[in-house]
């Protein structure tokens, strides 16, 4: 077995704000089959602390100005490690955000002790278990790379672009605190343009990075994409790759979900759609109910679909959307004040299983997208995805074409420039195949026959970590 310590701020079913909870979640049990054993280290948040089972105390020292614990148990199958610092974690709610909506103003220094704790188990801090390779996700994990280099700790890491919109930037006159040496400061460290870039640590000195789609993959390393770390990114070109995220299908499959009227077959989903149409309060219409699961910011691209809208409801289309974030967006899509047009905001996971289930089609219309996950469960539950033509979108979507239509294997449609207008085109499009009941089945047949799961990207992953690990 290989020894993996994956390094996360979230972890499904834990503590969630995206779709990195899912993927941390996902992957220890996606890898036991490929000869990985992995553990996962998270901050103890009170989330993480009430969910652990029969912790065990594996050291305690001083971190980050207050005493730390790492624990060691089992949560929701997951074999954990958990960084139990109350001065810096126990906060109830949102891991980043206080509850004035704005980060922590010690986040720098929160997952620089996590990125500590996880150098020190690398080299040796328990008794039983050491990893024979770090797996680092997000900014959050960024500076692990860096602190196991400089520890010279021989135990390689990899680390994970979810999203690199977030780079863990704070100020120079923190370096000390974060146990960033003088000389690493620069350009070729982890300076960015002015600041400490926890991400840009992680870019540089972890051995290898990976993305979540190989098509996002080529995309950071352009300008458009990279958000001033294209660069950087470029220079790594021969060690940065793309795997495609994978969903959990004991989550996330239509014919065994709790949270549905369970269905195998497209078929299955009308008792559904009256289901959600009623519990929305939408009436009876001809047109595709569309639905959205989103954070509600720019990247989601949201706004464009405010402005397309007239192009589904013109067709007696509807749209149910869940989701938050943005007030701006929140009010608009509120305030929309139409009757095929219905809007939770908030966070509901398990109202997030109805929509899957009871929608035609889901759209995401992203600016940029990693990988995104909504778009496969989408596929799963026969949701024909409507996306733009970017990222792990365009990866995961077979869109409908003349040439695609013909052969019968469309799983849904893509469009593109990612703008209002191409987007109202789309939906267009939509309401045209959905007229069309033998095309349009097809297409949600071909889309919960895609594969979706794990398999592939675990078996990518594994096949990663051996080139570098140690022992195997
Ligand atoms: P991102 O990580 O950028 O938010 P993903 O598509 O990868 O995008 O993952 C989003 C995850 O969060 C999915 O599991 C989605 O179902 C879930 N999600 C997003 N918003 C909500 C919400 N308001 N309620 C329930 N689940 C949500
Ligand atoms: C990020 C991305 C999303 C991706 C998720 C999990 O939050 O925005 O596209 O699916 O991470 O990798």
């Amino acid at each position: 077995m290989t020894r993996v310590l994956s390094v996360t701020s979230e972890c499904a079913p834990m503590v969630k704000t995206g779709g990195l909870a899912d993927v941390a979640g996902a992957l220890p049990a996606a890898l036991m089959p490929q000869g990985v054993e992995m553990r996962t280290l998270l901050p103890g948040y009170p989330a993480v602390l009430d969910a652990l089972d029969a912790a065990r105390t594996e050291a305690g020292t001083d971190l980050m100005g207050g005493p730390a614990r790492l624990l060691s148990g089992q949560a929701f199958g997951l074999d954990l490690l958990v960084l139990d610092a109350p001065h810096l974690f126990e906060r109830p709610g949102n891991p980043y955000l206080g509850p004035d909506g704005r980060d922590w103003p010690d986040n720098p220094e929160r997952f620089a002790a996590l990125c500590r704790a996880a150098a020190d188990i690398a080299a040796g801090q328990m008794e039983d278990w050491r990893p024979d390779l770090v797996h680092c996700h997000d900014w959050q994990a960024g500076l692990a790379p860096y602190y196991l280099k400089r520890d010279g700790t021989p135990v390689p890491s990899v680390l994970t672009i979810h999203n690199i919109a977030f780079q863990g930037l704070t100020d120079m006159n923190r370096a000390a605190q974060l146990g960033i040496a003088p000389h690493d400061l620069t350009p070729e460290g982890v300076e960015y343009f002015g600041r400490i870039s926890a991400l840009k640590a992680g870019l540089v000195f972890a051995d290898r990075l990976t993305t979540v789609s190989p098509t996002y993959a080529e995309e950071l390393m352009t300008p458009e994409f990279g958000m001033g770390l294209d660069g950087v990114l470029r220079a790594r070109k021969a060690c940065l790759s793309g795997i495609l995220n994978g969903i959990d299908l004991e989550t996330w499959s239509p014919g065994t979900d709790p949270h549905i009227r369970a269905y195998k077959a497209p078929r299955g989903k009308a008792a559904n759609r009256a289901a959600l149409r009623e519990e929305m309060g939408l009436p009876g219409a001809e047109g595709p109910l569309c639905v959205v699961v989103s954070r509600l910011t720019e990247q989601k691209g949201l706004d464009l679909l405010l402005e397309a809208l007239p192009a589904l409801l013109d067709r007696d289309g509807q749209l149910a959307l869940l989701g938050s974030g943005d007030p701006g967006l929140e009010a608009a899509f509120r305030n929309y004040g139409h009757r095929n047009v219905a809007v939770r905001i908030g966070y509901d996971e398990a109202l997030s299983h109805r929509m899957m289930a009871g929608g035609d089609a889901i759209v995401v219309p992203s600016r940029f997208e990693p990988c995104g996950l909504t778009q496969l469960y989408g596929l799963r539950y026969g949701t024909v995805p409507l996306v733009a033509l970017t990222g792990g979108l365009a990866d995961t979507v077979i869109p409908a074409t003349p040439a695609t239509m013909a052969r019968q294997v469309a799983t849904g449609l893509q469009f593109h420039p990612v703008t209002a207008g191409a987007l109202s085109n789309a939906l267009t499009r939509l309401c045209d195949l959905f007229q069309s009941p033998a095309m349009w089945s097809k297409m949600q047949r071909n889309a919960m026959a895609q594969p979706v799961d794990w398999g592939p990207s675990a078996a990518a992953y594994a096949a990663l970590y051996a080139t570098l690990a140690t022992t195997a």
